[in-house]
């Protein structure tokens, strides 16, 4: 059985249909998904791991932004569908997280292909200066919003934005949803969302999934 948030955005036994269509993974994947359900790291929802890893392949990327590394399981995930000599940057201010991130990703054999800049990303995303085939937004909710433009600027043509939690377990669609302490964040992922809608350089689709993730196209 599997074990559902309470704030769910679609009806569970949905949810327990498609986790359990998704083959397990394996090897240091596995060993990651248990190791964040003991301690409580919260990585990307088995759905949305399947949805980041099947765009990773369509796009076989050759650089890859990250905001919100963790222990660094969707960064592993993601590196499977590079294009040769490909490499992602991941951006985690926590310094236990990122260490954990680093050894991870060194057990996994990928240091020369991840690298964890442990720092706020609100700091360090506006100095970078490289293009990116795919940025992965799974960091701070509250600022999205206010990494949009740069995000639009570091992406190439093409370039897809994912986006993680964005429904933000119903909260975002409906006022009736919102836990009082979470308004701000929820006003500004709704603020996010229409940016993304309305942007020209952007085509953008919310999906339902996980937490909600939106997908975004530099055109
Ligand atoms: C949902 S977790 C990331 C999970 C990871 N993407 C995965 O699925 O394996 C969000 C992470 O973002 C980090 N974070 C939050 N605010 C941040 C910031 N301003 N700069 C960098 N990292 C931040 C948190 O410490 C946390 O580890």
């Amino acid at each position: 059985m599997v074990e559902y948030d309470k704030d769910a955005i679609v009806y569970p036994y949905i949810t327990e249909y498609i986790r359990r269509e998704i083959p397990p993974r394996k090897g240091i994947l596995a060993e990651l998904e248990e190791y964040a359900k003991e301690n409580s790291i919260p990585i990307v929802q088995p759905e949305t791991a399947q949805l980041l890893s099947v765009l990773v392949w369509i796009k076989r990327p050759v650089r890859i932004l990250e905001v919100g590394c963790a222990i660094g399981y969707s960064a592993i995930l993601m590196s499977e569908g590079l294009a040769q000599d490909g490499s992602i940057t991941t951006i985690e201010w926590d310094a236990d997280m990122a260490q954990e991130a680093r050894k991870n990703i060194e057990k996994a054999g990928l240091s020369d292909t991840i690298h964890v800049i442990n720092n706020d990303a609100k700091e360090v995303v506006p100095t970078l200066t490289s293009e990116y085939d795919i940025i992965f937004l799974d960091g701070p909710k509250a600022h999205y919003i206010y990494m949009m433009n740069d995000c639009i600027r570091l992406l190439r043509k093409g370039g897809l934005l994912i986006s993680d939690n964005v429904l933000y377990k119903g909260m975002t669609a409906d006022d009736d949803h919102v836990i009082r302490r979470k308004i701000t964040i929820v006003k500004r992922l709704r603020r996010f969302i229409q940016a993304q809608m309305q942007r020209d350089e952007l085509k953008t689709v919310i999906l339902p999934l996980g937490d909600g993730v939106t997908v975004a196209v530099k055109k």
